[in-house]
């Protein structure tokens, strides 16, 4: 059933009345908002569950919120958490470049706020947790240029996430520190790329079925940013009879992809441990709640100011070492996986 905006922000406002007030929230058990791009992609579904565990844990409330990749809607979602009295908002932002002034409000209003995996751009931010997406962006490009065949040119595609998401400029970023010193030395060519909007499985299918179309000789490897994409770019290599064939890349570990790994349609994904950034943002959320100051080992500039930055350390992932990795810390099940 189709719900129209109106009511699912009424229905929201009314639920966020009913959960908390100024009254309930005190530094001790600080209310968490979190305001979500999407809750479309497994992955976030974990970082949201995982953040309101440890938040809990702590002894405090999560109010989360789901902006199903739509911008407007964003910025409504982080004014009702700070109409809400929230003490401290993790965002994970559908675009980096629209919550200027949704990040501007909480602050006027003396809330904190924690950009959550993906930055927040052009704004007083007080903490970024997140891992390295130019690394992530080298590790799966590197993958792939070592396994190409190499009596030819290796034939590659790249689909890039969002362009709305910062991520996938810096994933693009480390994949193309890698490519392009190949494609002048003659080593590999790209043969197609593109960018899918909103990391949709369907976008990134077409683009995989444009490089098809397009490249006379059949491709070698699909450089995609992420497992969502990659999902689509499976289905359209396996339309063409060419699963298996082709090396594909994903990051994020989602159930379908580690499956999609273990039959062999998709090479590799990227294991981020969620429950280690998760944890991290809850507990800053509560230090900021707490008014005590945040250390974070590094900064990164978003065009405001220098914000204090986490960055956890990722796996690459293949059939080789799933069970050793994402098995092994109970980030997918065994027997998911046959
Ligand atoms: C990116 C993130 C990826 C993936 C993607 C699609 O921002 O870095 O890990 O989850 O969003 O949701």
């Amino acid at each position: 059933m189709q719900i129209h905006p109106f009511v699912r922000s009424a229905v929201l406002l009314a639920a966020l009345a009913a959960l908390g007030s100024p009254a309930f929230a005190s530094k001790e058990k600080p209310v968490v908002g979190i305001s979500l791009d999407t809750l479309k992609q497994e992955r976030w579904q974990h970082d949201r569950d995982t953040i309101e565990a440890r938040v809990k844990a702590l002894g405090g409330t999560v109010i989360a919120t789901s902006a199903n990749g739509d911008d407007t809607r964003q910025v409504s979602d982080i004014d009702a958490l700070i109409s809400n009295h929230v003490d401290v908002i993790i965002v994970v932002p559908h675009n980096g470049e629209a919550l200027t002034r949704a990040v501007e409000a909480a602050k006027e209003a003396g809330i904190p706020i924690i950009a959550y995996d993906r930055l927040i751009l052009n704004c007083d931010i007080d903490l970024y947790v997140t891992f390295d997406n130019v690394k992530i962006g080298a590790l799966m490009a590197q993958y792939v240029v070592d396994r190409v065949p190499k009596d030819h040119p290796g034939r590659i595609v790249c689909v890039y996430g969002a362009q709305t998401d910062n991520n996938a400029k810096l994933l693009k970023q480390g994949q193309d520190s890698v490519l392009l010193p190949l494609v002048k030395a003659g080593k590999i060519n790209i043969v197609h790329a593109d960018w899918a909007a909103d990391w949709n499985s369907e976008n990134g299918k077409k683009i995989v079925n444009a490089a098809i179309a397009k490249s006379p000789q059949p491709i070698d490897g699909v450089v995609a940013s992420a497992d969502s994409v990659a999902g689509g770019v499976c289905q359209a290599l396996l339309e063409e009879h060419l699963a298996g064939k082709v090396i594909v890349t994903g990051q994020d570990a989602d159930r379908a992809a580690c499956q999609r790994v273990m039959r062999g349609s998709q090479t590799m994904t990227i294991y981020k441990p969620l429950k280690q950034l998760a944890d991290y943002a809850a507990q800053a959320a509560f230090d900021l709640a707490q008014g005590k100051k945040i250390s974070a080992p590094n900064s990164i500039d978003n065009g405001f100011k220098k914000v204090p930055a986490v960055f956890q350390d990722v796996t690459v992932v293949d059939k080789d070492n799933m069970f050793s990795t994402v098995v092994k810390d109970g980030f997918q099940k065994a027997e998911d996986l046959k």
